[in-house]
């Protein structure tokens, strides 16, 4: 590239063009516009290609020195916003070289010698997503420290639990609270261990067959403090597998937000009037005065579709290519990038939401109460006593049937009506039809009773520093 040909890449590839772009194919095969996020790590990057091209006598230290100094007014006029990224120059990588050689002259022209884009967009990628990753890593565990908050101060509080949406049996509010942080955690473990992955150096596969340079592709890596280099040059500036399963660690994330969010929706509807929600999170309704709305668990739900939906788009991108590096990858960055956003900006809500949930002990212990949700206790409590399983639960269900006909709780028929039932029942069986009863006995590892909560709470605190 001439100094005046600088401002313009669609005249710049080589003398083998004999006629520009036009400017539609410039727009469509732009991609500075959204991928100018890189530039940081494109800068980190090249700052650590230069300086072991230098130590490898590649390049001489007075360009290396140049280099950092062209790197460094680089860095700041895009943190200013002075810098001026050109459509001409297609992508971040162009863009900031091009402006590097404006500075430093024939230094910048050095730079990208034993590298190509292709393992240079691979670099920055996983470089910046490296550190998303963390930071995503961080919020998860405020979001599971949030909600071991919640189940500590909840744990004696008694709400039906459910399955088939129907009241099954009693559960601790904080037991049902602590079932999100046992999926949170596996996110994170998730999230780490795709990190390990994210985490290779693709430098040094230049276009896709290595190159002749005597380049040290281990310096670079300990320099970005990456933890290997990639072993073969096709796979490296080919494969975005990486930035497809953190996207689908993502979705999983968004699907327990998800999950939880519908349960919110529910709860705070009229007909559960399980919880309130803090204003902030909520918003009314312009023709209904009476009306307040769970926006920002049902927008979690919705948003989950769009994570969902970009998981999708990186395999469909990725299934048809050959090998090595097609422009088809240029099409990884919108889908990373919005669930980057979308996830962390998801995680920071909740932790507060989740902060703000204020429970409402009566109307969940009333609902576990309208649903015979101690009937499998009376069961167990027959089976003690000498009943086979089965014979016991046939008994329950008559039990259960005669006081749905009655309007009545299980614990609340006369003793002689539960004695027509099975002569095994005695005066000891109110003890096992009350809710808290039902609940204290499921003290079992994983289970519900109360101490089991504690305990739990004790053990996510220890792992969470918290
Ligand atoms: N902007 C391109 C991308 O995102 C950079 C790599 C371009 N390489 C090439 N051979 N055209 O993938």
């Amino acid at each position: 590239m001439s100094a005046n040909q600088l401002d313009k890449k669609s005249e710049a590839w080589s003398a083998l063009f004999s006629e520009p772009m036009s400017e539609l194919v410039k727009r469509y095969t732009a991609s500075v516009f959204f991928d100018q996020r890189l530039w940081r790590a494109d800068i980190q990057g090249s700052l650590a290609h230069a300086e072991m091209l230098a130590a490898q006598g590649v390049i001489s230290a007075e360009d290396h020195a140049a280099i950092q100094r062209g790197m460094a007014i680089i860095t700041q006029e895009i943190e200013s916003g002075a810098f001026q990224w050109k459509l001409d120059l297609e992508d971040v990588h162009l863009n900031i070289e091009a402006r590097l050689t404006q500075l430093i002259g024939d230094a910048g022209k050095r730079l990208h010698t034993g590298r190509s884009r292709n393992d240079q967009v691979a670099t920055d990628v996983r470089l910046w997503l490296r550190d998303e990753i963390d930071v995503i890593g961080a919020l998860l565990a405020e979001l599971q420290k949030a909600l071991v908050d919640l189940a500590e101060r909840h744990a004696e509080v008694i709400m039906p639990g459910f399955t088939h949406l129907q009241v099954a049996q009693p559960v601790s509010f904080g037991h049902h609270m602590l079932a999100y942080v046992e999926m949170f955690a596996r996110d994170a473990e998730r999230m780490a261990d795709v990190r390990r992955r994210v985490n290779r150096l693709p430098l040094g596969a230049a276009a896709l067959a290595g190159t002749s340079y005597p380049l040290d592709r281990q310096r670079v890596a300990r320099t970005l403090g990456m933890d290997g280099v990639c072993q073969n040059s096709l796979d490296a500036v080919s494969d975005r597998d990486f930035a497809i399963e953190f996207t689908a660690a993502a979705a999983l994330v968004m699907v327990h937000v998800s999950r939880l969010s519908e349960e919110l929706v529910l709860w705070m509807s009229q007909s559960f009037g399980f919880i309130d929600m803090a204003d902030r999170f909520c918003t009314g309704s312009s023709i209904m005065p009476q009306k307040k709305n769970p926006d920002v668990p049902e927008l979690a739900r919705g948003k989950t579709g769009r994570v969902v939906g970009h998981l999708m788009g990186l395999l469909t991108l990725m299934k048809g290519q050959p090998l090595a590096y097609n422009k088809d990858n240029q099409e990884d960055k919108e889908p990373l990038f919005d669930t980057v956003d979308t996830l962390k900006d998801t995680l920071r809500i909740f932790v507060e939401l989740v902060g703000g949930i204020v429970v409402k002990p009566e109307a969940m212990e009333r609902a576990a109460l309208k649903g015979y949700a101690t009937a499998t206790d009376l069961a167990d409590y027959l089976v003690k006593k000498g009943l086979p399983f089965r014979d016991a639960h046939e008994v329950v269900a008559h039990a259960v049937k005669t006081a749905i006909g009655l309007g009545v709780d299980l614990s609340q028929l006369p003793l002689a009506t539960l004695q027509s039932f099975s002569p095994l029942v005695g005066e000891d069986v109110y003890e096992v039809l009350s809710l808290r009863g039902s609940l204290e006995a499921r003290n079992i590892l994983g289970g519900t009773a109360p101490a089991q909560v504690r305990a739990q709470v004790e053990r996510h605190r220890a792992r969470l520093g918290a």
